[in-house]
């Protein structure tokens, strides 16, 4: 194969992704066939082939690969389909609505060759690259704390209305964890690995008129001692990401699109264990980090990386299988709200599902959807 001939599911933020491959930016992969069960989105893609049923999409021998961008719950049912069929998938976060259905969809890839990826853009920002590799490389020193503050993902009432599957339990599985905080999560985990325990404090409907969380605090644990904090809404103007850094070696804080370094001289553990002065402080330096402009292309970077993997055997910058861990932490955060208690995990990915399936069951909620006037889907994207 010397090109992938891609489909899209999914003409929202799917649109977005048609948009830079019809643009020709992302190199041996054209973009042959898109599909939404709305005729209405379909319109505009008139030169290629267009389908209103993903099934008839798989079939139709026209598509080597899948990008996926429906609502949550069809991840899983779309992409266990396309693995099936042969194809190789890339999917929007997250990767599904809770774990049990993640074991579902990545079990359908076990003992598969196809490439499988999950759309985690912000993997490809160079700040939280940066951060990363500040982190992984020791340069910290051993991470005592981390404190992640991400309430700048503001969204109004329109963009609540603007999907009727949007911020339910029976559509969308979730509020601000499942929609916006999955890349949040992924970088969390990404940079600092799973916590082993995790205590959750939702509140659900706290500035919309929805069912679902859209304020978040969460408190981490992990076996080394590391704790970590994170906070999360969709309520707050004008919001907050500020991520502060805690390691043996010095601070490091994000904010503004800027990471400030503050160095220890030595080891601040080493130097409290080591000083005779009972108020001395180890003496900082400011370090400046440099970090190459960031492209803002994201998603044509991560849909480049899974052609180049379909190609040439390149490694995934964002393997399907990572999907998972994000929405454990957002089900463990939730599920922690709901019994009042610390999850450990691994979770019980059962127990979840049966809780959720209780509140889609008891759900009373009744969603009028009204067509926003305008819709600009590139201010939804963070950074
Ligand atoms: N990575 C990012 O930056 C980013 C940004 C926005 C949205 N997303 C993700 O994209 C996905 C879609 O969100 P959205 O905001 O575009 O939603 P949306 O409601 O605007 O669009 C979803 C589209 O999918 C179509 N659809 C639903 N089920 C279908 C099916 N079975 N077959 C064919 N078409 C179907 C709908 O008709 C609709 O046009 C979600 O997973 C969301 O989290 C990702």
């Amino acid at each position: 194969m010397k090109s992938v001939r891609l489909g899209i599911i999914g003409l929202g933020m799917g649109g977005v992704h048609a948009r830079y491959l019809l643009d020709g930016k992302v190199n041996r992969c054209e973009l042959t066939a898109v599909c939404d069960m709305d005729p209405n989105r379909l319109a505009k893609y008139n030169n290629l082939r267009t389908f209103r049923d993903a099934g008839e999409m798989f079939n139709s021998g026209t598509i080597d690969a899948v990008l996926i961008a429906t609502p949550h719950y069809s991840h899983t049912t779309l992409g266990i389909s396309a693995l099936k069929k042969g194809l190789h998938v890339l999917v929007e976060k997250p990767i599904s609505v809770h774990k049990a259905d993640c074991e579902k969809l990545l079990e359908a890839h076990r003992g598969k060759k196809q490439v499988f990826a999950a759309m985690f853009n912000l993997r490809c920002t160079s700040i939280y690259k940066k951060i990363r590799h500040l982190v992984t490389s020791g340069e910290l020193g051993e991470i005592r704390r981390v404190n992640w503050i991400i309430t700048n993902w503001f969204r109004t009432e329109a963009y609540y209305a603007s999907g009727g599957w949007r911020a339910t339990w029976g559509g969308e599985g979730g509020g601000v964890l499942l929609n916006q905080c999955p890349h949040n999560l992924d970088l969390f985990q990404w940079m600092f690995g799973m916590p082993d325990r995790v205590r959750g404090f939702c509140q659900f409907g706290r500035y919309h008129k929805i069912e679902v969380e859209d304020d978040v605090t969460a408190y981490f644990e992990y076996k080394d001692g590391k704790t970590g904090v994170f906070v999360a809404s969709t309520g707050e103007a004008p919001g907050t990401n500020r991520l502060e850094v805690t390691g043996e070696k010095g601070r490091l804080v994000f904010e503004n699109n800027k990471i400030l370094f503050t160095r220890n001289e030595a080891p601040m553990t080493e130097f409290s264990r080591t000083t005779d002065q009972g108020f001395a402080m180890p003496p900082v330096w400011e370090v400046a980090i440099p970090v190459p402009a960031d492209t803002g292309a994201g998603h044509q970077e991560l849909t480049q990386n899974f052609v180049d993997a379909i190609l040439d055997g390149a490694p995934l910058v964002a393997p399907a299988k990572d999907g998972m861990r994000s929405v454990e932490l957002a089900n463990a955060i939730l599920l922690s709200t709901f019994e009042n208690k610390t999850i450990d995990l691994p979770m019980n990915s059962a127990q979840y599902e049966r809780h959720l399936k209780r509140l889609i069951a008891a759900s009373k909620f009744k969603k009028k959807e009204v067509k926003p006037a305008v819709n600009d889907l590139s201010k939804s994207f963070n950074k």
